[in-house]
């Protein structure tokens, strides 16, 4: 399909037509607080790994020409949190999507249970077995559209330890960590294998038995 019948699609159907293009994404759920205390939590798929020294991740905010409340409150606070959605409560987490007023905690709305450590401002989810607790670096305009990359540094990281292998691999099967399509398909996910580090003169092999 060319741009030019892209652009002329009924916009539901663009929407998830073009939303499905980039595949399985991860689901996580964002946790903040505003200043006077009012918790939020919402569902982003476009969390992304930007580098492990230093140990940074973001994620893709829509335009924030209309209120978004995840926004305002990591603006600021410096702070938020990222959580892995799990296959016990995916569909409370796609309901964090709904647009609630300020004065409501999607926590409450949807079932969730916040969790605060000492180092970090913003809330966790305790039902979540991967939370990420990280600081606001900075917030980059993409010009094309209007979104913003949001960029924060991990302050800490509360994970299970019994789903961290030896050589730090997490096994997100074995936390239920499902993955997202489009903006409403929600998947359980099957490890194929983990291969070796790609060189140019050698095929991949399985790895990992030796530490399972
Ligand atoms: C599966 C799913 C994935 C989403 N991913 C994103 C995303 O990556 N970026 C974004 O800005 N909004 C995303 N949204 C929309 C937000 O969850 C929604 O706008 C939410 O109301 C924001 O809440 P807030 O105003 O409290 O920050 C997604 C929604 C769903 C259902």
């Amino acid at each position: 399909m060319l741009k030019s019948a892209i652009k002329e699609l009924p916009k539901r159907y663009r929407t998830n037509f073009v939303n499905s293009l980039s595949g399985f994404k991860s689901g996580n759920l964002i946790g903040t607080i505003s200043p006077d205390g009012q918790e939020n939590l919402a569902i982003f798929t476009s969390v992304v790994h930007l580098g492990a020294n230093p140990a940074l991740m973001g994620f893709i905010m829509r335009p924030v020409s209309v209120p978004r409340h995840t926004y305002e409150n990591i603006i600021a606070t410096n702070s938020f949190t990222i959580n892995h959605v799990h296959l016990d409560f995916y569909k409370k987490a796609h309901q964090t999507a709904a647009r609630y007023d300020r004065a409501i905690s999607e926590f409450a709305a949807a079932g969730l249970t916040p969790f605060y450590s000492e180092n970090v401002k913003a809330p966790f989810v305790q039902e979540s077995k991967v939370k990420i607790g990280l600081s606001f670096v900075e917030s980059l305009e993409i010009k094309a559209n209007g979104t913003q990359m949001i960029i924060g540094a991990i302050e800490e990281v509360l994970v299970a330890p019994q789903l961290i292998m030896p050589d730090g691999y997490l096994d997100l099967e074995k936390a239920g960590t499902v993955a997202v399509s489009c903006l409403d398909g929600y998947h359980q996910t099957q490890k194929l294998a983990r291969l070796s580090y790609a060189k140019p003169d050698r095929e991949p092999e399985e790895i990992g038995h030796e530490i399972l």
